[in-house]
């Protein structure tokens, strides 16, 4: 079968997509050269080769260590089987076909996946000019470009196909911050292998996701993408995706490879606009930029996608102190590094290259391995190389470690293995998947308000006046990353709420983008005839994602108007608040009765929010980054340093804070309601001391549902060092447990730390556990601690990797 006529339907942009080649020339070579290589991977790679001792100036600090320099030539002390046949391919191959598998081209657009799989692109992978394909999909159109690769190139070396599967395939979940607000990391692994199964059966091997940017400004427009604000809970939802998208077998053939994004501090962009530098101190970098993507490193995360931006001047993709020597050579990870789109080529806007052949020396020498989609390694690193032989063994380690992944994905073993029509057709969309993303979509509502307990609804509610253009938007509740979601799989607020409550007036009033005012009015007379107002209000998918940042973070368009309008009419009014990222929105908190944060929710949205508003889901969702009270008030994250003049309330008093403005946000990291309510014992320790040195304390605290109805509990556990070498934050989430209580019922929840995740970042660049007093604080939300304790370190020690990194051991008795 052909590419074209295998293409799914409506993919094919019919200017570029032609037929492929039937002729299978060179097929023999090709298929001798992917037997030979069978044997490999029943054998584990070797680590890489060392090179030479030396001082090197790292990340942030000077350390004596292993430059990873190695020759081609210079022998593995240990070579192993699969190191020899590796190394006996890369003999084999010419400078052009190295280079081809560092090429990452496009199939398509994101929208028009394939559509670029013409005779032209297939000539490129006979000639083993490409490495790896992205934004194409489909068993059928990628076992074809797969068995050109395969049979007709010269050495038979499988292309890798990847996309952003970033909450979904087809089953598409809620976006990454709504699924972090579930402080729920069982969430996020569902959704990877569920979206990995989905993936893989469309023939597809390598999601770039999960993106774990840490995100303290909510007008960077790509907060929607990650986990939010804190590094300690980005990291559980981090390695719990590359856990959920690689499964213990990344050679399975319903696994994929994670691509964890986006190496650096994009999420630090300056003033949240998308692709700005990133001024950030060396301490935050180490403690909480770079601990989400340390912890996917320890998940095993088999490839990471650098950032656009440049961190403290020094563009990402050509940072070779932050990769080269700080990745891989200090934290020893090997897996495939990937530039983002054109990144490479940027580097010559960044105004760090002069030519692209200079662009190319400065991203292989930082360890870039593979580019994604700029064509600078296809059509200058040999020129680089030229100039300068000592990219040439950097050359022969990027083609190591993508053959590398290709081998850890079974490729050299069976290119087809993900292929299969069948299986494709079988997956998506299933009764389970859908199910898993309907409890996802229950598990990530937030409860923000709840005045005179207006919710849950009643059944006989009355007649309901659902408000909002929103609330009938299917194609929002996809998110901007929406892979393979279509608009037709989503059940919308509007439909779940007519199917299950049988007096509803549903009228749009306004939407996200228009100025127009005209709808009000009607959207008011609804709501007079009617018993409750249920507005949903927020933004739509395309005010969020990529190059969405905003200067304001106000309800869009004539919502305020609406809002204000519905208000007025004196009924009850439930707030549903949509959107990708945190507003500032104090006009909602103090007009609507009930407020509940909803995000973008997926192909199960409407049930999942009507089952919250009746109360069949009693909400227990946490925010994952805090909701200012005005747009001036960003960045307003809880982990702040104290300054030496804290924030008071006293507005007469000089300290750090805004003369205009509550010191407090609107609504706290950590801050979430339910329909029941939770009381607090007293913390117990398992003693009062800890040996800097490996010692322990586990933490215990009785928590009990104080009120009528069953709901969960989000436990939280902050530290604080209150005197160390140098200033610390006023909080630091170090564990959180999410559990289910009945009525009366109480539990215990015990988190042990080791006295690695109490280190700090030292003035002398390492980690650092210090002696002294820790205060703990265990509580519903970061403003809300209940109990508090001290534990005192005895000694000093070094420190491990970035306390965020590690994860808490969490006991539920
Ligand atoms: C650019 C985005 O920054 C990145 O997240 C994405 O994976 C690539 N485009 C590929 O679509």
């Amino acid at each position: 079968m052909s590419i074209a006529a295998a293409l799914p339907s409506g993919d094919c942009d019919r200017s570029v997509c032609g037929q492929a080649h039937e002729k299978s020339a060179g097929g023999d070579i090709g298929m001798r050269a992917s037997a030979s290589l069978v044997a490999i991977s029943l054998f584990t790679v070797a680590a890489f080769p060392t090179g030479v001792r030396g001082e090197v100036m790292a990340f942030g600090e000077t350390v004596p260590q292993v430059i990873d320099r190695p020759s081609p030539e210079v022998a593995s002390p240990d070579p192993s089987p699969i190191r020899l046949d590796i190394d006996s391919l890369i003999e084999r191959m010419t400078l052009a076909e190295k280079i081809g598998q560092l090429v990452q081209r496009m199939g398509g657009r994101s929208k028009a996946l394939n559509s670029r799989l013409g005779p032209d692109e297939l000539e490129k992978v006979r000639r083993g000019e490409v490495g790896s394909y992205l934004h194409v999909a489909g068993a059928a159109p990628l076992r074809e470009l797969q068995r050109v690769a395969v049979e007709e190139s010269r050495l038979g070396i499988p292309l890798l196909f990847a996309m952003d599967v970033v909450h979904g395939y087809r089953t598409i979940f809620p976006v990454p911050l709504a699924m972090s607000a579930s402080w729920d990391p069982q969430v996020m692994e569902d959704h990877a292998r569920i979206a990995a199964r989905e993936s893989a059966a469309a023939g597809l091997h390598w999601t770039f996701a999960p993106m774990v940017d840490v995100a303290r400004d909510p007008r960077w427009g790509r907060i929607v993408e990650g986990a939010g604000e804190d590094a300690y809970l980005g990291s559980r939802m981090a390695e719990a995706q590359v856990r959920g998208f690689q499964g213990s077998d990344l050679g399975a053939a319903d696994t994929i490879m994670a691509g964890t994004k986006h190496f650096g501090a994009y999420g630090a962009a300056e003033g949240g606009r998308d692709y700005a530098g990133a001024e950030v101190g060396m301490r935050t970098m180490q403690e909480v930029y770079l601990a989400p993507f340390r912890a996917a490193a320890e998940a095993g995360t088999a490839s990471y996608m650098t950032a656009f931006n440049a961190l403290d001047g020094v563009p990402t993709t050509g940072n070779e102190a932050l990769l080269r020597t700080m990745l891989r050579d200090q934290w020893g990870w090997e897996g495939l590094l990937l530039s983002d789109w054109r990144a490479v080529e940027e580097l010559l806007a960044h105004g760090v290259a002069g030519t692209r052949s200079d662009a190319a020396g400065l991203a292989l020498r930082a360890s870039v391995d593979m580019d994604m989609v700029a064509d600078v390694y296809a059509a200058d690193l040999a020129a680089a190389i030229a100039t300068d032989p000592a990219l040439l063994p950097m050359l022969d380690q990027a083609v190591r470690r993508i053959l590398t992944v290709k081998r850890d994905l079974g490729l050299f073993d069976d290119p087809y293995k993900y292929h299969d029509t069948q299986r494709e057709a079988a997956v998506m969309l299933s009764a389970d998947h859908r199910a898993a993303a309907r409890a996802s979509a229950e598990r990530s509502i937030v409860l923000l308000k709840n005045e005179g307990n207006v919710l849950p609804l009643a059944r006989d509610a009355g007649r309901i006046a659902l408000i909002g253009a929103l609330a009938d938007d299917a194609l929002s509740q996809l998110g901007s990353w929406r892979a393979r979601g279509q608009a037709e799989d989503v059940v919308t607020l509007r439909a779940a709420l007519e199917a299950a409550h049988p007096d509803v007036r549903y009228v749009p009033g306004a939407d996200s983008r228009s100025d127009d005012p005209s709808g009000i009015a009607a959207a008011v007379a609804a709501a007079r005839q009617s018993d409750i107002i249920v507005a949903a209000l927020g933004e739509d998918f395309d005010w969020s994602g990529e190059a969405r940042s905003r200067s304001s973070l106000d309800l869009p368009g004539r919502q305020r108007e609406l809002l204000a309008a519905l208000a007025a009419t004196g009924k009850p009014l439930v707030v549903v608040l949509m959107g990708g990222r945190p507003l500032a929105i104090p006009e909602v908190d103090a007009q609507a009765d009930a407020v509940l944060a909803t995000w973008l929710l997926g192909v199960e949205a409407g049930p999942a929010i009507v089952n919250t508003l009746f109360g069949d889901n009693n909400p227990g969702g946490r925010l994952t980054a805090s909701f200012p009270r005005s747009v001036g008030q960003v960045p307003a994250n809880y982990d702040h340093l104290p300054s030496g003049r804290p924030a008071d309330p006293d507005i007469a008093k000089d300290t750090a804070r805004y003369m205009d403005q509550p010191i407090t946000p609107l609504y706290a990291f950590g801050h979430g309601l339910s329909y029941t309510t939770a009381g607090y014992g007293p913390i117990a320790l398992s003693g009062k001391s800890i040996a800097a040195a490996g010692g322990t304390v586990t933490v215990t605290v009785p928590v009990t549902n104080t009120g009528i109805l069953a709901g969960d509990e989000v436990v939280q556990l902050y530290m604080r060092d209150p005197v160390a070498s140098v200033s610390r934050p006023v909080q630091q989430l170090r564990g959180f447990a999410r559990i289910r209580l009945e009525p009366g019922e109480s539990r215990s929840v015990s988190f042990t730390l080791t006295a690695a995740q109490f280190a700090l970042w030292s003035a002398a660049g390492e980690w650092q556990v210090e002696p002294g007093e820790i205060e703990l604080m265990v509580g519903s939300a970061s403003n809300d601690i209940r109990a508090r304790t001290t534990v005192t370190i005895t000694g000093s020690a070094p420190g491990t990797i970035a306390p965020a990194a590690i994860p808490t051991v969490v006991a539920v008795r």
